[in-house]
């Protein structure tokens, strides 16, 4: 028996399936590890890991979350197919709580269109699925898809046979994005009322953004007594995104008033995830994104200005510290030792083993020897750089770049192919033209370039540039990463990043 009653949120997060559907949004494994863990040192409940049966990549991945996730549920997606629930079974056996979701197409036109069966054979699917899936994991999660286009009687009679097949947690999505609160709370309170094996589960609800209302009706559908939302970090997701956690989050947080439910997430490491997942995916969050778009606590206007400085209630309902947000502060310089590293990134909530903090120590002052103001920032994108960036084929070793208004740019670049030094010159449009061209010289790859970002980590122009660069061949998206006081350096490192993740799949040189 499950207390729907009670006012603790499950937060679920589905950044690593629902957001790496999101088209180009492709991460390596080791960046899902990185992005798991950090999830799981935020507090969040379940991480839905991937989705096992898509590809021995995904699968990898999910096993080795499984392997890292110390207190969270990992959970992996599997159609209502006997295959699939085995691999999300073998996937995620290495963590501590494991979870199955599994789900089907409940609507009219899923059902005739898109898996072309009955309504009778999809009800029987539902307990079959669920039924071997709990053979294999006591924690089972079953899905309608497209439940908001559902008929309702219909919904009922599978949500029930679900609960009777031993789900735990009853998912009813808005896998399209068109439901509005009213109507989705008024779904969750119909089911709850009509099923009548309804408290023998919680209810979870998974929201997609296509008409902009994925936050407010996941709100709503709690207020109805759902108890579990689905969401992704930045609101990343299939088209226009999911649920954004950071607004679940500090929307349940900001107006407990009126919305009296707890979630276990610490909220200060709201700022991190932001940043990591935009930069592992390359998806750039805009400006006046609520919680995490760089002007949410920004005050432009006088009116405003005055009004903070006389009392911060005035303009801010909750505080920049709360979302992990810190005003840039002066934290290291070329003088600091191993211990006030290490100190450092204890404080940052950044863990890692002797070898990688040896490594980020060398790093760390060679950046210090370069930039002589370092800040909390510049600290993390060193960190999560080079995790990003590590085990390289192919190494950026120097560049010298001629440019400015007179005559064409000239770059001479030397890399390390395979442990030997091969240099390059090239002149193009651009500096970043030449520089691509002169590491197609030395790399042919034959990728397309299908998006080139430039972000500046802090403030100042002695600031660190984070480059993003993503290609395409194929069928294949990747994305590169690199960062460096010089944009042209950095430049170059993501270019040869994007490269070397093309030619570890398979890609082949042409
Ligand atoms: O949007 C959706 O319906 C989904 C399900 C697989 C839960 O992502
Ligand atoms: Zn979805």
């Amino acid at each position: 028996m499950t207390d729907n009653n009670n006012n603790r949120i499950i937060i679920f997060d589905t950044t690593l399936r629902d957001g790496e559907q999101s088209p180009g949004a492709t991460m390596t494994p080791e960046e899902k590890v990185m992005i798991a863990q950090a999830l799981d040192q935020m507090g969040v409940d379940v991480i839905e890991a991937g989705f096992a049966r898509a590809s021995d990549g995904d699968f990898n991945a999910i096993s080795n979350i499984a392997k890292k996730v110390k207190k969270a549920t990992v959970c992996s997606l599997a159609r209502a197919i006997k295959a699939d629930i085995q691999a999300a079974a073998d996937a995620i056996k290495a963590a501590p709580k494991q979870r199955i979701h599994t789900f089907i197409s409940t609507s009219p036109l899923h059902m005739k269109h898109k898996l072309n069966m009955e309504p009778e054979a999809v009800l029987e699917k539902v307990t079959e699925s669920v039924s071997f899936a709990r053979n294999l994991c006591d924690d089972v999660e079953w899905s309608a898809e497209d439940a908001t286009r559902t008929d309702h009687d219909f919904l009922y009679a599978c949500v029930e046979a679900a609960i009777n097949a031993g789900a735990r947690t009853i998912n009813l999505p808005d896998t399209v994005g068109y439901t509005i609160p009213s109507e989705y709370a008024r779904l969750i309170q119909l089911v709850k009322e009509h099923v009548p094996n309804s408290d023998k589960a919680i209810f979870s609800v998974h929201c997609h953004n296509d008409l902009g209302l994925a936050v407010a009706n996941s709100l709503s559908a709690v207020d109805a007594g759902a108890r579990q939302v689905e969401c992704t970090i930045n609101g990343l997701g299939e088209r226009a995104g999911n649920a954004a956690m950071e607004e679940v989050v500090m929307a349940l947080r900001t107006r407990n008033d009126i919305l009296p439910y707890e979630t276990g997430i610490d909220t200060t490491h709201i700022t991190r995830l932001s940043k990591l997942v935009s930069t592992v995916t390359g998806f750039a969050v805009q400006n006046n994104k609520a919680i995490v778009g760089a002007n949410a606590f920004a005050h432009e206007s006088g009116i405003h200005q005055d009004g903070m400085l006389k009392h911060k209630g005035t303009y801010e309902i909750m505080t920049p510290d709360s979302v992990g947000l810190h005003a840039s502060e002066l934290v290291l310089g070329k003088l600091s030792g191993r211990h006030a590293f290490k100190n450092k990134l204890e404080e940052l909530g950044l863990e890692l083993g002797d070898n990688a903090f040896e490594d980020a120590f060398v790093r760390f002052k060679a950046l210090a020897d370069k930039k002589k103001h370092l800040y909390d920032e510049d600290i993390i994108a060193l960190i999560d750089n080079s995790a990003m960036t590590e085990k390289q084929v192919n190494k950026f070793v120097s560049l010298k770049v001629v440019c400015g208004s007179e005559g064409d740019p000239e770059v001479n670049l030397t890399l390390q192919i395979d442990g030997q030094e091969q240099q390059a010159t090239a002149s193009g449009t651009g500096p970043v033209d030449a520089l691509f061209s002169a590491i197609k010289q030395i790399v042919p790859h034959g990728g397309h370039l299908k998006l080139y970002q430039v972000h500046a980590v802090t403030g100042g122009t002695d600031a660190q540039a984070e480059v993003t660069v993503r290609l395409e061949k194929e069928d294949k998206v990747v994305t590169g990463h690199g960062c460096d006081t010089d944009t042209l350096v950095a430049s170059a490192k993501a270019y040869l990043n994007a490269v070397n993740r093309l030619l570890t799949l398979g890609a082949t040189n042409k």
